[in-house]
């Protein structure tokens, strides 16, 4: 190990576990599995969908509290792991003494074969703590929601809901995270100057040498990234894991930008021309950001709760979302949609472009060698402002697009006076459907002028078919979302979010109604 390089340091089992010698993309769950020979935590699909190697990652906050968050350990990479403390099914309690989510799972018959359970356990421990600690409980809908990164092909999930519930009718014992704190604070201390720069050879490449670097300030990072253009930057590692688990792709050298606070910062920032906004570091949670979007815009609520699974959206980043650029990607369609800003950074040097420049053709973008997404920088919409976001996918919950638009338009004495239709999934990028928004500009909007967007977006996308959806399933169903748009949004009688989202009474409605 170069002398510059030091060990990554994290809490585990009741102590600070350090590492030496393992790859820069040893997943978390191959530590856990081949290293630490602690098997409870299983592998399914290696690919973040199934949920079965759920585990707790815990980061010690300014106050000193552990904040916890359930991710998938197969696309977790071990460095990133770097001063946080790790909690496993085996934390969860010990054959001699469940606890209430072991005990509930098993009251209400909620495994069999038990492949999935110990990601269950987790996740649903994850959900038993954040309603602890803010004296709440979840509805048999939010418990749908905190599991649907996690699949159980035995059970029917009926019986795990009904655990999800039982478990806050035992005896209320919490995970101890006192003495990780406590652990994590000390380490902290012997850290304090050391940000991680690890070096380890990679079998995999022949014995080469990479390093991993978790620069901890927006200077130091932006520094790095300048010096090492060639280094791939990683975030979540939610599409950079499965580069490695599924396409064995060398990913060399990395450059980490989860450590960078002032990246993760979401804060109400006013924009140049003085309107009120939003900022959202590139190095923000997809659940901090899609929380925060929400909250300016609630009727994309539904598009939140539908990207990806809770442990992904813990794990990725909105910023990753937008610099992947795929053209399935759901976080563009909303941010184009919203008119956000895309701020880059190339050292102290800073740049913007409107979010829908920054695409120039499939997987290409603006980006420049040695630059990077600094945030997104978006105006809160007016109130005028009428916004749906539209996923259409095989499965409800976690599962890739077939295409995604988010649809907005602004009306003024009776007309529309701006309009901005967002589509993925329907050409190589994500993008504007340009004709589409001059059919219902100076147009009241009227079941009409929707049906006369619908009949100008064939001429703005020609799209594919592939395995996820036809051409023309595509095309009529994107037509088909103005009409939808048009009755959630007509001023007499709008259909209600709720009811319009017929998927969600029917892909849940048998969880509430069991
Ligand atoms: P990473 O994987 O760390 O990086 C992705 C790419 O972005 C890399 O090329 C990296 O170099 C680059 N990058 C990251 N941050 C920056 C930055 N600040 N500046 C410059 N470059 C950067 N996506 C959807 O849109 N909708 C879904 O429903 C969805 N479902 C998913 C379900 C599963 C099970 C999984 C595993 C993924 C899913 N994804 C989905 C894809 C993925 O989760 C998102 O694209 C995620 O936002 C990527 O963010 P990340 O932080 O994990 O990026
Ligand atoms: Fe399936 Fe990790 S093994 S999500
Ligand atoms: Fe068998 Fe869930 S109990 S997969």
């Amino acid at each position: 190990m170069n002398a510059s390089s030091r060990p990554i340091r994290f809490f585990h089992r009741g102590e600070i576990h350090a590492v030496t010698d393992l790859p820069t993309t040893t997943t978390v769950l191959q530590y856990l599995r081949e290293q630490a020979r602690c098997t409870g935590t299983k592998e399914g699909c290696a690919e973040g969908d199934c949920g079965a190697c759920t585990v707790l990652v815990g980061e010690l906050g300014a106050d000193g509290r552990l904040a916890l968050r359930n991710v998938n350990a197969c696309i977790q990479f071990l460095p990133t792991l770097d001063g946080q403390a790790l909690f496993t099914v085996e934390d969860l309690g010990g054959a001699q003494a469940l606890n209430p989510v072991q005990q509930a799972l098993v009251d209400c018959h909620g495994s069999q074969c038990g492949f999935c359970t110990p990601g269950f356990a987790m996740s649903l421990q994850a959900c038993y703590e954040q309603h602890c600690e803010a004296g709440t409980r979840p509805d048999r809908q939010q418990l749908a929601d905190a599991l649907a990164g996690n699949l159980c092909r035995c059970t029917g999930y009926r019986p795990i809901l009904d655990a999800g519930q039982r478990m806050f009718e035992l005896p209320r014992q919490r995970l101890g995270l006192g003495a990780a704190a406590a652990a994590l604070q000390a380490l902290r201390a012997q850290d304090a100057d050391q940000p991680l720069h690890y070096e380890a050879a990679s079998p995999a490449f022949g014995g080469r040498v990479d390093r991993f670097d978790a620069p901890r300030s927006l200077e130091a990072f932006a520094a790095l990234r300048e010096a090492q253009p060639e280094a791939r930057l990683q975030a979540g590692a939610t599409d950079i894991g499965l580069w490695v688990n599924k396409q064995f792709r060398d990913v060399g050298d990395l450059l980490y930008i989860g450590a960078v606070d002032e990246l993760r910062e979401i804060r109400p920032e006013p924009l140049d021309d003085g309107r009120p906004g939003l900022w959202i570091g590139a190095a923000a949670s997809l659940e901090a950001a899609w929380g925060a979007l929400t909250e300016a815009v609630p009727t994309l609520r539904e598009l939140w709760l539908r990207f990806a699974s809770p442990p992904v959206r813990q794990a990725g980043t909105l910023g990753g979302n937008i610099a992947n650029g795929s053209p399935i990607g759901d976080g563009a369609p909303a941010l184009i949609a919203l008119e956000a800003q895309i701020v880059l950074r190339r050292g102290a040097a800073q740049r913007r472009l409107p979010l829908q420049d920054f695409y120039l053709d499939y997987m290409k973008n603006a980006l420049q060698a040695g630059e990077f997404v600094e945030a997104l920088h978006l105006p809160l919409p007016a109130p005028a402002v009428q916004l749906r976001g539209y996923k259409i996918s095989k499965r409800y919950d976690s599962d890739i697009s077939a295409l995604c638009a988010v649809l907005s338009l602004e009306q003024r004495d009776g007309q529309v006076v701006a309009a901005r239709f967002a589509f993925g999934g329907m050409a190589a990028i994500v993008k504007r459907a340009a004709a589409a928004e001059a059919a219902v500009l100076g147009r009241p909007w009227s079941e009409a002028t929707a049906r006369a967007a619908a009949a100008a977006l064939a001429q703005d996308f020609k799209p594919m078919t592939d395995l996820r959806a036809s051409a023309d399933y595509r095309l009529r169903v994107a037509q088909n979302l103005f009409t939808r748009f048009w009755l959630e949004t007509r001023p007499d009688a709008p259909l209600a979010a709720a009811q319009a989202s017929v998927w969600q009474a029917a892909a849940h409605g048998s969880a509430a109604a069991s």
